[in-house]
């Protein structure tokens, strides 16, 4: 199996970001409005924005950055094909502005963003990072009245185009062959995961410090939550790249936008692990389903199917035609910022 990935630098807020009704799955993580980090990006986009922040006005600013993105989820509702999935990843902001501290809540203005544009909202996950510092909290200390909750999970917002998707007959052994284990289904689909801790945001080369970047384990099990092999992700706000090397890690094609040129490398450093990133992470699927396996035979419960691909017992049927595919190779096609991979079970 080969897959494709692309990379352009544009302003996502330009449409096309990908051929209409094209992807399947469009999975990001924006610039958060409201979080002092993003400011510049924001002030760059929205002149509004820029002269509300300086006059203290925090809702005027966040009404005005969140018209920049809806922009971008409008070009997202384009490429998707009738059922395709978004998968948005937000942390909410808090801030002082005026001498008035407040929460902005980033992911109930783009969840009504998302209806307004005539997506199907549906459950979300709170993504709850482990922290290290689990004393850092804000406002009056001990003294009652005046301090605040101290604030340490994002959100990962999932809407689809529509009602749910229609599989063609081709398409519908490719979804059996993209199955995932009935034990990664229990921890995967459920509201709140814990087992993500975030990741080391240092850009060396770029122009700015902090990249906010996301783990890559994120994008890939949305990845294969919400897709099929050798269908298109689309992400619109690259960043480093990490939904991109998380298609090639789960055989998916990709594409994907970003402003800031500066980031070339490291979407390239991104890409270059990313075969290896994919095989570790299918051998540790299969030896985490192993395990699991022989712990619950061990407790005396059978399990009463067969996957022959990877000659493994499995607890549904539906799990008897699952083939976990890792990435062989990665080459980049000329000097286009284009990849081709190939895919294969090993
Ligand atoms: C939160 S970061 C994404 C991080 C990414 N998920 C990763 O793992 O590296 C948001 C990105 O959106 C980019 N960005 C901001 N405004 C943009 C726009 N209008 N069009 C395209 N990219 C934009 C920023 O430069 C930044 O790299």
């Amino acid at each position: 199996m080969q897959t494709t990935h692309s990379l352009h630098f544009a302003d996502a807020r330009k449409q096309p970001l990908a051929p209409p009704e094209s992807v399947a799955l469009v999975v990001t993580s924006p610039p958060y409005p409201m979080i002092a980090m993003w400011d510049a990006a924001f002030g760059a986009m929205s002149p509004t924005a820029k002269r509300a922040l300086r006059q203290g006005d925090g809702a005027r600013a966040f009404e005005a950055m969140h018209r920049q993105l809806d922009r971008v989820w409008r070009g997202c509702f384009e490429a998707l094909i009738p059922g395709g999935f978004l998968c948005i990843n937000i942390g909410d902001a808090t801030r002082t502005l005026s001498g008035q501290f407040a929460l902005y809540a980033n992911h109930a203005r783009i969840s009504a963003a998302l209806t307004a544009l005539g997506l199907t909202t549906l459950p979300d996950i709170l993504w709850r990072k482990p922290t290290n510092a689990p004393n850092k909290f804000m406002g009056s200390g001990m003294l009652p009245g005046g301090a605040y909750v101290t604030y340490e999970h994002e959100y990962i917002l999932i809407a689809r185009k529509g009602g749910r998707r229609v599989f063609s007959t081709a398409a519908r052994q490719t979804r059996r062959e993209s199955a995932y284990f009935w034990e990664e289904r229990n921890r995967w689909f459920s509201d709140l995961w814990t087992d993500l801790r975030g990741v080391n945001q240092s850009l060396s080369r770029a122009e700015r410090e902090r990249s906010g970047a996301f783990p890559l384990t994120l994008p890939h099990r949305l990845i294969c939550m919400y897709s099929l092999y050798g269908e298109t992700v689309l992400d619109p706000f690259v960043g480093t790249g990490t939904t991109l090397a998380a298609a090639v890690a789960a055989g998916r094609s990709s594409i994907g936008v970003e402003r800031d040129p500066s980031l070339a490398d490291a979407v390239e450093a991104s890409l270059a692990n990313a075969v290896g990133i994919g095989q570790a992470k299918i051998a540790a699927r299969l030896a985490a389903h192993r395990t699991f396996v022989s712990a619950r035979i061990a407790r005396g419960k059978a399990l009463a199917h067969h996957n022959e691909t990877h000659n493994v017992a499995v607890v549904t049927a539906q799990e008897k035609q699952l083939q976990l595919r890792a990435p062989v190779s990665l080459t980049r096609t000329g000097k286009a910022l284009r990849w081709h991979a190939a895919h294969a079970v090993i």
